[in-house]
């Protein structure tokens, strides 16, 4: 089934607000899971169900830097598990799990549309290809820089 076909109209409608929402906060504000039950004339559970069932919605504040890691077939065929592994290993971080200090957010994606070039990052929205673990140091020491 897909997610189109998983969700009744009306918890469908919600996802452009979703989408709306994160983008301007850069995640779910839990205090306004009600108010959008109503507009939308779901309950609250139904929300949460329709946040829960993407793995991009948040309900809590990312770190500065958010590391998003493909783990689809693409990458992994090409180095993917190696890179996922350097990363959890290297931030010290479990998947969906932000740091202590706020300062990383460790995600993965499945597919970025970038399959020709796996195996695939987005560090703070910026799409590379190619990124091994030595890469991948190298653009998070160049993001302590800023
Ligand atoms: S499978 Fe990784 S970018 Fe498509």
């Amino acid at each position: 089934m897909s997610p189109e076909n998983s969700h009744t109209p009306a918890q469908a409608a919600l996802l452009p607000a979703l989408h709306a929402m994160q983008d301007r906060h850069g995640y779910i504000p839990t205090q306004a899971i009600a108010q959008l039950a109503k507009d939308h004339n779901v309950s609250r559970a139904e929300v949460l169900g329709v946040i829960g069932f993407y793995h991009d919605f948040r309900l809590e504040p990312p770190g500065r830097t958010r590391l998003r890691i493909c783990r689809a077939e693409s990458c992994q065929a090409v180095g993917g598990e190696r890179l996922a592994e350097h990363a959890v290993e290297r931030l010290g971080l479990d998947w969906g799990a932000t740091s202590t200090d706020g300062r990383y957010t460790l995600e993965a994606a499945y597919c970025l549309g970038n399959c020709a070039c796996s195996p695939a990052i987005t560090l703070d929205g910026t799409l590379y290809g190619r990124v091994d673990p030595e890469r991948l140091d190298a653009l998070l020491a160049e993001k302590d820089e800023t």
